[in-house]
């Protein structure tokens, strides 16, 4: 059976929590009820230990099983994690990774989708700490289930009411069922940018961060898959759950993935792969002698051609598509040149979306022609819009 942890913060709308609970295990899920002290002024553990038939946690140091750190085991073991209410305090907390209870930690552990309902006066759901909390939120991919507008309980109108129980439902069986979608399956990502060596000291580059193939394997975690992501030297830091190897240049990336190609179902080609090394790598350091110099370049192998070519019938592969111009024919080109799946293209001319950013915004083009955009959303949001997308259209495909 499926688990929730049900997290109950100190909104008057705790009572409701109830309620949600009995009908979270009327739909299958296991419940395990974990209050703050401000929501234990309003409900008590006893009530939701009678409801559930499991202990409600509130206290960081609690261990239902001795020797066992609950905080840890209940983040594990849930299919889902939810606050409901959640007040403002809490999701502000959740923004910035304090964890100074029981229910914040859990929720700080848990390295699923949280799924996270306010409830408060309308007028602390519309400040701006509480608007920037849900932003940051949303761009980890949490689920917000939007309060509802009506009279709320100290009497003023506006929008701040928990949402209704089955919408709250909905929210937790989504991500439940959406953290099965590439179960079983493995997933294969290249990632950062290549360094190509001039002499010992000296390479070059490009500005990829790694920011987009890390969402891009987060993501796919998030859905049940196996990763394993090659990568180059990037800055940005990889999840620790995906099988990560690391390599320099275009031709290391080129034979790690061919050596990692069988048993992968999906192939994605983030890396910004440079195009050209240098013929010759020089020994030592290159002295300045104050007089020009000429190197020759070579061209560097197509990892996501090559892996294409190489690729056993039915594997997806799914290739980038960085242009200075929102027109479709080059990536379309490259989606026909390269014998991809599909290719995301994206506008590296907008400001603050692609190279370095913490935001894009993908058009996603298939090989038959087709097209889905993601809009402007975070790069783990543009993951999650990529995955689900391609997985919709695998589904289509084969019924
Ligand atoms: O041709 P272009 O470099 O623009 O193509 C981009 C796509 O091809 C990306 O998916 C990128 O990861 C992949 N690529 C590659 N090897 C290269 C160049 C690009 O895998 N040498």
């Amino acid at each position: 059976m499926p688990t929730v942890v049900l997290g109950i913060s100190g909104s008057v709308a705790a009572y409701r929590a109830a309620d949600l609970a009995r009908e979270l295990m009327r739909h299958g899920f296991t419940v395990r009820a974990c209050l703050t002290d401000a929501a234990a002024k309003f409900v008590t553990p006893a009530l939701f230990e009678a409801l559930t038939g499991q202990p409600c946690l509130q206290d960081t140091f609690e261990e239902p099983d001795r020797g066992r750190m609950a905080h840890i085991d209940w983040a594990r073991q849930a299919d889902a994690v939810v606050v409901a209410p959640a007040t403002a305090n809490v999701l502000a907390k959740l923004a910035h990774g304090i964890a100074d209870d029981m229910l914040t930690t859990i929720a700080l552990a848990h390295t699923g989708r949280l799924i996270l309902a306010p409830a408060m006066n309308p007028a602390m759901f519309a400040s701006d700490p509480v608007r920037s909390a849900l932003d940051v939120l949303r761009s980890r991919a949490a689920v917000i289930v939007e309060p509802d507008e009506g009279e709320v309980a100290c009497g003023e109108q506006g929008q701040g009411k928990l949402a209704s129980i089955p919408q709250i439902v909905r929210a937790i069986e989504g991500v439940a069922r959406a953290g099965r979608l590439l179960e079983g399956q493995r997933v294969l990502i290249t990632s950062g940018p290549t360094q190509e060596p001039f002499d010992q000291v000296r390479f070059l580059t490009n500005r990829s961060s790694g920011k987009m193939g890390s969402a891009l394997a987060r993501a796919a975690l998030l859905l049940g898959a196996e990763v394993t992501v090659i990568h180059g030297p990037q800055r940005e830091p990889l999840p620790m759950e995906a099988h990560r190897i690391p390599v320099q240049t275009a031709r290391e990336m080129e034979e790690a993935a061919f050596a990692a190609l069988p048993g992968h179902q999906w192939v994605v080609g983030a890396a910004a792969v440079a195009d050209y090394r240098f013929a010759q790598v020089e020994s030592g350091k290159h002295r300045r002698t104050g007089e020009p110099i000429s190197v020759t370049l070579v061209p560097n192998p197509d990892v996501v051609a090559g892996l294409a070519h190489a690729a056993e019938p039915g594997v997806r592969l799914i290739g980038f598509a960085a242009e200075p111009s929102s027109e479709l024919d080059v990536a379309r080109r490259k989606l026909a040149a390269k014998g991809l799946w599909a290719i995301a293209a994206n506008d590296v001319s907008v400001p603050g979306i692609g190279f370095d950013a913490d935001a894009n915004a993908l058009t996603l083009v298939f090989a038959d022609g087709t097209v889905a955009e993601s809009g402007r959303r975070s790069k783990l949001e543009c993951a999650l819009f990529l995955w689900e997308t391609c997985i919709a259209r695998q589904l289509n495909s084969q019924s």
